[in-house]
C-alpha cells in the first residue's frame, strides 16, 4: 500500500530518506498562540472538552511548523474522569483525582458504555480535524496505557516514584488487577471510538512503565498494551499503533513482538545507535531527542538531531523527542530541529 502521508509510510515499515517528524506536546504552553486559546477556553479541561478550540490548538503547531502528524488535543486523564473519577488541575502543580484503592470504589466506577457520554466532545474534535488538516498530515489519537493511568487513579495525583500504585499492586492484588482490567477495557472502547471518528493512528502512552520491575513490567505494562493492541487490530487491522513504554531501558528489546504495536517510541534514556541495532531491527521506531534541546538550542541541538537521524537512517523512523516539549522551550529551537531533520 502506498500513501502520500509519510507517517503512515514509516509505520508500514518503509525506510524514508527524510524521516517524518512530529513532537510530543507539540500543542502546549511553549506556544503563545496555545496560551491565548487556553485563556479563551478558561482552563485546561474546558479546552479539552471544547471541540472547536481543541481542534484550533491541535492545528496551531501544524500551521506554524508543518509537522507531518497532528496529535489530538486531549489528555490521558479524561478516561478516568469518564469512568467516574473526579478530575481537576491545580495550576503550577498538575492533575488531582479522587482515588480508587478499595473494592467498593472500583465497583462504583461507571459501566463502560457510559464513558462516551463524557468523551463525545473528543470524537467531535477528531471529526473537525479530519476536515481541516492538510491532506498530507496524519491525525494521531491516543490514550494512556493502563499502568500509567492507574498510577494517577490510585494516588490521585502525579508521584515521583508511583509509590501508591506499587503499594496497591503489592498489597491488594485483586483491586489492582481489577482496576488495570477496567482501564484496559475502557481504553479499547475509547480508542475504537477515536478510530471510528477519524483517528488514523493511535498511540499508547505508558509514561511510568520504567518503574515496574521484573515480571511486573511485562504483567502490568506490556500485557495490557498487548491486550489493547490485539483488540484494536482485530477490529481495525489497518490502523497503525505506536506504543511508548517510557523508561524501558534495555527492556526495549523485543517489544514490537511483545506488544504487537507497529512502532515503539523511544525515550532519551537509550542511545540511538544501540536502539537501531536492537529495537529498529524489528520495525519502526519513534524518537528520541532529549527535550532539553528545545530549551538550549544551538549547535548541540543540530549535532544531536543529525546523530539520531544518521543512527536510524537504514530503517523505518519517525523523528520525535524522547518526551514532551516543556513550557520553557523556545519555539525557534523547534524550527531549528525541523530544518535540521529536513535539510541535513
Ligand atoms: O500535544 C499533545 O501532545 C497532545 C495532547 C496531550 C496532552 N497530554 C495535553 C496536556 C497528550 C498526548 C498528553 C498526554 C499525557 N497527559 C501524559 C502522557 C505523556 C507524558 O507526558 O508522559 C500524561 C502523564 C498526562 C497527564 C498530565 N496532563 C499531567 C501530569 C499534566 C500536568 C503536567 C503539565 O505538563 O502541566 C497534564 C496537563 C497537560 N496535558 C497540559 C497539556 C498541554 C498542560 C496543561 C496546561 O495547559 O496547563
Amino acid at each position: 500500500m502506498t500513501h502520500n502521508k509519510t507517517i503512515l509510510r514509516a509505520l508500514a515499515g518503509e525506510t524514508l530518506e527524510t524521516p517524518p517528524i512530529w513532537m510530543m506536546r507539540q500543542a502546549g504552553r511553549y506556544l503563545p498562540e496555545y496560551k491565548a486559546t487556553r485563556a479563551r477556553a478558561g482552563d485546561f479541561l474546558s479546552l479539552c472538552y471544547n471541540p472547536e478550540l481543541a481542534a484550533e490548538v491541535t492545528l496551531q503547531p501544524i500551521r506554524r511548523y508543518g509537522f507531518d502528524a497532528a496529535i489530538l488535543f486531549a489528555d490521558i486523564l479524561l478516561l478516568p474522569q469518564a469512568l467516574g473519577a473526579d478530575l481537576w488541575f491545580v495550576t503550577g502543580e498538575g492533575p488531582r483525582l479522587s482515588t480508587i484503592t478499595t473494592a467498593d470504589e472500583l465497583a462504583a466506577l461507571k459501566p463502560l458504555d457510559a464513558i462516551h457520554d463524557t468523551l463525545n466532545p473528543i470524537y467531535e474534535t477528531i471529526k473537525i480535524l479530519r476536515s481541516e488538516l492538510p491532506p498530507e498530515t496524519t491525525l494521531i489519537g491516543f490514550a494512556g496505557a493502563p499502568w500509567t493511568v492507574a498510577t494517577y487513579m490510585i494516588a490521585g495525583k502525579g508521584t515521583p516514584d508511583q509509590g501508591p500504585a506499587h503499594a496497591l499492586k503489592d498489597g491488594n492484588r485483586a483491586v489492582f488487577e481489577g482496576l488495570i482490567n477496567r482501564i484496559t477495557e475502557g481504553t479499547i472502547s475509547y480508542l475504537s471510538a477515536q478510530i471510528e471518528a477519524g483517528a488514523e493512528v493511535v498511540k499508547l502512552f505508558d509514561s511510568w512503565a520504567g518503574s515496574l520491575e521484573g515480571a511486573d513490567f511485562y504483567d502490568f505494562s506490556i500485557k495490557p498494551i498487548q491486550t489493547i493492541v490485539a483488540a484494536l487490530k482485530a477490529k481495525y487491522p489497518h490502523v497503525p499503533i505506536i506504543a511508548f513504554p517510557r523508561g524501558a531501558g534495555e527492556r526495549y528489546v523485543d517489544l514490537h513482538a511483545a506488544t504487537g504495536a507497529d512502532c515503539i517510541a523511544l525515550d532519551d534514556g537509550v542511545d540511538a545507535a544501540w536502539a537501531a541495532e536492537h529495537v529498529q531491527i524489528d520495525g519502526c521506531v519513534q524518537g528520541n531527542l532529549a527535550s532539553r534541546h528545545m530549551v538550549t538550542g544551538g549547535q548541540d541541538l543540530v549535532d544531536e538531531t543529525r546523530r539520531i537521524c544518521a543512527a536510524f537512517k537504514n530503517g523505518p523512523h519517525i523523528f520525535n523527542l524522547g518526551h514532551g516539549i516543556t513550557p520553557d522551550a523556545n519555539p525557534d529551537n523547534v524550527q531549528l530541529m525541523i530544518d535540521t531533520v529536513r535539510g541535513g
